[in-house]
């Protein structure tokens, strides 16, 4: 039985607009395999939407000078925007501070509690005076036990990544205030007993044996290093409050929300489309969806271990993820991008500088699958310049222009099996075969490469013919040629269209091509047929697809951004 699909891309956290390497992380490739499979006919539902609680939020309002729901408000719209000028084609994009996920997060608190995974314990947590408040995990820095880093946050280090608890760190300080006049107290907490779900996790993970290595490895560490309860209350005002007497200045920690999001915001969703019940289909039935997660690597403790662990508590039978796409990290010129620092190009900015499918085709070509990659505008000039400009922007100037000098832009035969090249023929079909299969297996960077080969394959085609040549002794042989040309250029744009929307339709404009309407739907299979188009069929007069981006225009970028 075919399955629905749900995809999900880690809720981007609110605070600020995200950098090209948060977009490659989780939302592009999401996307990608969304349209991917919404084009071979599929049934999907892709969801995402703002992660916005935590101190994140509230740093970040702060600095702004706006009260934090506001802010937030301001803030998702800036980012909605941006992913749709992205060509991010969600379903729904969401907010994780909606009425919907306050009340889910809290039933399944309460569901949790009943099934005996809360404790509520005193602990010690640093109180500042100066600031007169405890402060919660990130609101602590100090120097981190294991790098030296002296700025490493409460609950992680930034150094060397390693996770942490505020009391790890070395010389701490408020990052409020800077005080360090700030002492352990004692104060009651929430704790979730992971350490109960060790056994039905390691179970549950052991049934998920395609997961990638990278993934499978970082669930498994997890598992081994033994499950801790973990605190899921923080000192805070913006969050989910807790639902029980003597938590009035607490709420839950934002990981403790944020996931459940995901079924909060297809709730959102479902009620957006006159269908209050139909997230129930997504979520609750098992055996009917298959459902994959996009996130960068960070991320995937928290997927793989922690949210089921929390679905688990609940004695619901919840849908859980049954694949988690992992991607490494995106470095900039080899160092890191940092939203704090302002450091790297950031999605706002990419789209002033260059249409959204030059980042998107560049970003997946070079996607950090199995390992880190790296952006350098030099870099990005060279594969826009090459793949998209020399390549396919070449064979189609070519091709077009060629019509449009012998044939006056018609098409020139309609191609039959007589007239076919069968070699060509084979060779395209194979190729599209394994194109089709590394999309279905979500492996990008090989995909964006036998796209690639596909298009080179096109020119050679074209090179090899000379229909510039014929055209002047033998009409009939130049027409067929570029017959064959008019087809490949149409498989390339159906093909290319999860990858490169935009450029997609200006194909299938520049081909008059009816298919031009109906976007999301293109099929795939309709790329392979020879016989799209009738006799005499008018095409657009050429433009070009891509603009080169010269040397000086990348020495002015590079200097420009380079961060410091
Ligand atoms: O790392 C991040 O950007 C988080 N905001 C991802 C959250 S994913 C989900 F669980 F909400
Ligand atoms: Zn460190």
């Amino acid at each position: 039985m075919t399955k629905k699909h749900l995809i999900t891309s880690a809720l981007p956290y609110i605070n600020g607009v995200k950098h090209l390497g948060n977009l490659v992380g989780s939302m592009l490739p999401g996307d990608v395999y969304a349209r991917y499979l919404r084009q071979q006919g599929e049934e999907v539902l892709y969801i995402c939407g703002t992660d916005e609680h935590g101190t994140p939020a509230e740093i970040a309002a702060e600095a702004a000078g706006k009260d934090v729901a506001a802010y937030c408000e301001d803030m998702y719209t800036i980012q909605k925007d941006i992913y749709e000028r992205f060509g991010i084609s969600f379903d729904y994009f969401g907010r994780s501070s909606m009425p919907a996920n306050h009340k889910l997060t809290q039933e399944l608190f309460l569901q949790m509690r009943d099934n005996n995974y809360i404790e509520e314990r005193e602990i010690l947590q640093y109180y500042s005076h100066a600031d007169h408040r405890f402060l919660p995990d990130r609101y602590v820095e100090g120097t981190c036990p294991s790098c030296g880093y002296t700025k490493a946050r409460g609950d992680q280090c930034d150094g060397c990544g390693r996770l942490l608890e505020p009391t790890d760190l070395k010389d701490p300080y408020s990052a409020i205030s800077g005080s360090k006049d700030i002492e352990l107290q004692s104060t009651k907490h929430i704790f979730l007993l992971l350490d109960k779900l060790t056994e039905p996790l390691e179970a549950w993970v052991a049934t998920r044996p395609e997961w990638p290595d990278g993934v499978k490895g970082i669930a498994k560490k997890w598992l081994k290093e033994g499950l801790q309860p973990r605190c899921i209350t923080r000192d805070l005002k913006w969050g989910v409050p807790v639902p029980l007497d003597g938590y009035d200045n607490k709420v839950f920690y934002v990981w403790f929300d944020a996931p459940n999001g995901y079924i909060s915001i297809t709730q959102d969703w479902a009620a957006s489309i006159g269908q209050p019940d139909a997230w129930k289909a997504w979520w609750q039935d098992l055996e009917a969806v298959h459902y994959v997660q996009f996130m960068a690597k960070d991320n995937v403790p928290f997927h793989s271990i922690f949210w089921p662990a929390m679905l688990m508590a609940t004695g619901q039978p919840w849908k859980q993820v049954d694949y988690i796409k992992g991607v490494n990290w995106l470095t900039y010129d080899k160092g890191k991008f940092s939203t704090s620092q302002k450091r790297g190009v950031f999605t706002d900015v990419a789209l002033e500088l260059y249409p959204a499918d030059y980042w998107r085709y560049y970003l997946m070509a070079n996607c950090p699958e199995s390992d880190d990659a790296d952006f350098t505008f030099a870099h990005f000039a060279a594969i826009i310049n090459k793949d998209l400009a020399d390549i396919l922007g070449n064979f189609a100037n070519r091709s077009f222009s060629l019509i449009h000098k012998y044939f006056e832009g018609r098409l020139p035969v309609v191609l039959d099996q007589s007239s076919l090249d069968q070699g060509l023929l084979t060779k395209v079909s194979t190729m599209v075969a394994d194109y089709q299969k590394s999309l279905s297996d979500m492996k990008f960077r090989q995909a964006c490469a036998q796209l690639r080969g596909l298009w080179v394959l096109a020119n050679e085609y074209i090179t090899v013919n000379e229909p510039w040549k014929t055209a002047k002794t033998d009409l009939l042989q130049a027409g067929v040629c570029l017959s064959h040309c008019i087809y490949l250029l149409r498989l390339f744009a159906i093909l290319g269209h999860s990858l490169m929307p935009t450029v997609s339709l200006k194909i299938l404009a520049l081909l008059n091509d009816p298919l031009t309407e109906s976007e999301g739907s293109t099929a795939f299979a309709a790329g392979l047929e020879f016989t799209a188009y009738k006799a005499g069929h008018l095409l657009a007069d050429p433009v070009r697809l891509f603009e080169k981006i010269e040397d000086d225009r990348v020495a002015e970028l590079t200097a420009q951004y380079d961060g410091h």
